[in-house]
């Protein structure tokens, strides 16, 4: 009904109604978060400031997320945590609803990156089509600094609203290997030899509930970066699937919380095999033109 005769109404008026119904959708979206903690907060604060960001493009005829910038600006001062407020992407989210207020004045499109970086891209193709699983590593163990060089590439995978979920848990020990050897079917006696191995984890406790394939699709993303690294410092690792049924006993030994699951192990160390290369289908088979 109001919406029928909104446009009828005078300006004033309008301005209040749409006033309230920001304040409502706010009110809302800051109750369903509630219940997060810290991490999760920038997480979701990330995804507003995306909102906001994709607003400032003009991509709408008018601006359409407006009410997230009070919801963002809440959740910010929510995090209390120094090591996150301290975080890049804190710091982004910040600037953002600072640069989106001064937009909804001027509206003038804000772009921070005027010109693309011109770098060498010649190298992408061979690296993706001679990256290969390997699950037979030679004894000995890869340096940390590769490890945080992966994680680096890992992390500028693309994310769902650029909410950035994943973790990654490092393993070395060898009773932690031979605990994840033993609990990952696909990686059953070879797993445990992989000098490293890396769980790939996800918060699942931000999402929507039309959103249960977004966390694991991030995931699959950030690992599929983190190989290609590997690729490019010889390392060799493969990537092994889970199963829901084994959450409980990895969350019970690692003492971690419900929402976060393991997306996906990787093991990862110096290769000691040189497969045969797996056939792709042809193009043709896999592709239709409408
Ligand atoms: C989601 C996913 C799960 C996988 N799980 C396993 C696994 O459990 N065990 C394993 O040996 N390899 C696993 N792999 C590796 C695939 O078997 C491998 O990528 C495929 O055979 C192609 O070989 P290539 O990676 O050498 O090109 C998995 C790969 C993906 C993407």
């Amino acid at each position: 009904m109001i919406k029928k005769i909104y446009h009828l109404l005078p300006k004033n008026i309008q301005k209040k109604i749409k006033e309230q119904r920001y304040e409502q959708i706010s009110k809302n979206r800051l109750k369903s978060f509630e219940h997060l903690n810290q991490k999760s907060l920038l997480s979701v604060a990330l995804k507003e400031a995306h909102f906001l960001d994709k607003d400032m493009k003009g991509l709408y005829k008018k601006p359409l997320f407006t009410p997230h910038k009070k919801v963002l600006i809440k959740i910010l001062n929510k995090i209390k945590d120094n090591k996150l407020k301290e975080d890049p992407s804190y710091l982004w989210a910040k600037k953002t609803s600072e640069i989106y207020t001064q937009w909804l004045e001027h509206k003038k499109p804000l772009t921070e990156r005027k010109e693309k970086n011109i770098y060498d891209k010649s190298k992408i193709t061979e690296i993706i089509k001679n990256r290969r699983s390997i699950r037979i590593w030679k004894n000995k163990q890869i340096p940390t600094k590769n490890i945080i060089e992966l994680i680096e590439s890992a992390k500028w995978a693309p994310s769902s609203c650029n909410r950035q979920t994943i973790e990654y848990h490092i393993y070395t020990k060898k009773e932690d290997r031979d605990f994840l050897g033993k609990l990952t079917p696909g990686g059953y006696h070879f797993l445990s030899n992989a000098p490293t191995i890396i769980a790939v984890i996800v918060n699942t406790s931000i999402y929507g509930e039309t959103e249960e394939r977004q966390p694991f699709l991030d995931a699959g993303a950030a690992i599929q970066n983190l190989l290609l690294k590997a690729e490019e410092i010889n390392l060799a690792a493969c990537w092994l699937g889970w199963h829901k049924g084994l959450d409980k006993k990895f969350q019970e030994r690692y003492k971690i919380q419900k929402h976060m699951k393991v997306a996906s192990i990787v093991g990862i160390g110096y290769q000691n095999e040189n497969p045969r290369t797996p056939a792709r289908k042809s193009t043709n088979n896999i592709t239709k033109f409408y």
